[in-house]
């Protein structure tokens, strides 16, 4: 809200938003003790076309993207939501728990919903609450919400006070981005940072009033200011995001290794961690914490750390691990790993430890973050904003981030001055052997014709043997989500106990192939394949026999425990070619979103 017409700010605001959910969106402006709601099934860019040259007046205003949670995605189960007067508008991101109870309430009151949303009784209850005679919108909001089981981030505007936007939150993001004469209020960033750089991360449990000239009823507004600017969230020439911020990976690396490798006493640097060598010495086990793609770097981090340090070490999926009543190990660090820091599931996972007293460190992009606060220690990733839903960049700065962990764990232990050397080497020369994996595609197309031969496979099988089992799971993700080929994972050793029936001429597998101790098996695992007429493609940085395998794609020689992150670029590249052949959106894959922040 501010000086300017809301309704062109609110469209620009989406579209930067629509990484988060894209199945419907809608906005309202207040205007002359009136709100005008425009919604449509589809996209926003849908919602353009709707307002055309059109758009509602107004200098105040909601908007929303959705990801179906309760209800299809249809225009009346878009935001924003309206009560029966039409004088409230909300636009509500979470889920209301108790939403069943207080739609059967309001419909014993009299109130017809209009909608299948957990989010429309929002609407009706800050009505109820206005009615029965609230003293300000604020007050309205806070008893409505003293009814509400669940998670939100909330914005609720009123026709007759359209100077004001009220917002709450609790376990889904707020910003609040602090202009001249002027706030822009969104669930992320990547809204804000066009308008200012100066923001304000709400907390749990804050619901404050936001006018124009500044924010009323927090006790704690004091703005950040932060460093990505509305660049870090445009194309910048390239066809897509995801084509963007794979080729953004050697720099983002470098960023996340800066000032962190220390040459002198062959040791990482991570500041963030808070801990000193003695409590370094006192982790015993190290269990990463995290979701999709998250997960699986944390499964090459806890690869890293069982080598390198000789800890025992594992991953599990945070929505698993927070509601299976974990035994919390004093003497394990919990590493919560998260592009967004938003994730339900993992916040969840932290707040989960955090109460049993378990020791957890975030492993987070994003700065300001709902698990980055809650964590208050950890190793921030650098990676820069990313804004495709498949995550590329993020996990290739985790498992660094993970390498360089282990590392220091290693070195308060058996780690020796010339192998901590050696991967401090190792991981100085990433950004480099990336970078000339990406030249060569770039300059060959050699992915991309692999690509364009395979495409079209109903089916492939990813595989992997031991450090590179999650290499194989993480690359069998990426064509899924991207390019709707089914695929699936198997540690190489498991393929002869039942995936080999499956093996066909029309069923390639991608076999991860590190130069490493383990080549002769690998190499007989492909011939396992191609004896049953299976298609094989490798992905490798080992002089294979000539023939052994139907296409090979090449990375640099690196060292063996680091050989997981670079071996998962090519299949980075291979699910964006696939999924262009067959014509996906590759930024927007069907049904899911960037950030999950509902469980
Ligand atoms: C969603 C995204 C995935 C991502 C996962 C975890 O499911 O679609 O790409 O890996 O969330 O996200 P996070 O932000 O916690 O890393």
């Amino acid at each position: 809200m501010g000086p300017r017409e809301a309704a062109g700010v609110l469209l620009d605001g989406l579209s930067r938003l629509e990484y988060r959910g894209y199945d419907s969106a809608g906005l309202a402006v207040a205007h002359r003790r009136k709100v005008t709601v425009r919604r449509t099934a589809g996209r926003v860019e849908d919602l353009r076309t709707l307002l055309g040259d059109a758009p509602p007046p107004g200098r105040s205003g909601v908007a929303h993207t959705r990801w179906a949670t309760h209800g299809e995605p249809s225009e009346a189960n878009a935001h924003p939501h309206t009560d029966a007067s039409g004088r409230v508008a909300i636009v509500h991101n979470g889920i209301v728990e108790n939403a069943e109870a207080l739609r059967a309430a309001l419909t014993a009151r009299g109130v017809v919903l209009r909608s299948d949303t957990d989010s429309e009784a929002l609407a009706h209850l800050v009505a109820e609450a206005l009615d029965g005679g609230a003293a300000t919108l604020a007050d309205a909001v806070r008893t409505a919400l003293a009814g509400v089981e669940g998670t939100y981030g909330l914005a609720v505007l009123d026709a007759r006070t359209p100077d004001e936007i009220v917002v709450a939150r609790n376990g889904s993001p707020i910003v609040l981005g602090i202009g001249d004469g002027e706030m822009v209020v969104a669930s992320d960033l990547a809204a804000v940072v066009r308008h200012t750089q100066k923001v304000v991360f709400l907390d749990d449990g804050e619901i404050v009033t936001v006018r124009a000239d500044g924010v009323e009823g927090s006790t704690r507004i004091s703005p950040t200011t932060v460093d990505t600017g509305s660049e870090d969230y445009a194309l910048g020439g390239h066809p897509d995001f995801l084509a963007k911020e794979i080729a953004e990976q050697p720099d983002a690396l470098r960023r996340a290794l800066a000032g962190r490798l220390d040459t002198r006493f062959a040791t990482a640097r991570l500041g963030g961690l808070g801990m000193d060598p003695r409590e370094l010495r006192g982790v015993r086990r190290v269990l990463f914490l995290g979701c999709g793609s998250a997960y699986y770097a944390g499964e090459i981090g806890a690869g890293l750390v069982e080598q390198l340090a000789r800890i025992p070490a594992a991953a599990e999926p945070a929505g698993e691990f927070r509601h299976r009543n974990p035994v919390v190990d004093p003497d394990c660090l919990y590493v919560a790993v998260s592009q967004s820091g938003e994730t339900a599931d993992t916040l969840a996972a932290v707040q989960e430890l955090r109460r049993k007293g378990g020791r957890v460190i975030g492993a987070v992009n994003v700065i300001g973050s709902a698990i980055s606060r809650e964590c208050g220690a950890g190793v921030f990733l650098h990676s820069g904003p990313e804004v495709s839903v498949a995550s590329t960049k993020a996990v290739t700065t985790m498992s660094v981030s993970f390498a360089m962990l282990a590392v220091l764990l290693g070195r308060v232990r058996d780690l020796s001055v010339a192998d901590g050397r050696r991967l401090l080497d190792g991981l100085a020369a990433l950004p480099r052997h990336v970078e000339a994996v990406l030249a060569e595609d770039a300059a060959h197309g050699t992915v991309a014709a692999v690509a364009q031969r395979w495409a079209h496979a109903s089916s492939m099988f990813f595989v992997g043997r031991t450090r590179c089992s999650p290499v194989a799971r993480e690359g069998a993700q990426k064509l899924k989500e991207i390019s709707y080929c089914h695929a699936e994972a198997y540690p190489a050793s498991e393929l002869k106990h039942g995936p080999l029936a499956l093996v066909t001429p029309d069923m390639p597998s991608v076999v991860v192939v590190p130069d490493d101790e383990l080549l002769a098996k690998n190499v007989g695992t492909i011939e396992q394949i191609r004896a049953r007429g299976g298609p094989v493609i490798a992905v490798t940085d080992a002089e294979l026999p000539a023939g052994l395998a139907d296409a090979v794609l090449r990375v640099p020689r690196t060292e063996p425990e680091l050989a997981p992150i670079l071996l998962g670029i090519p299949l980075q590249l291979l699910a964006r070619h696939a999924a262009v052949a067959l014509g996906r959106d590759v930024d927007r894959p069907r049904n899911l979103a960037k950030s999950v922040t509902v469980e």
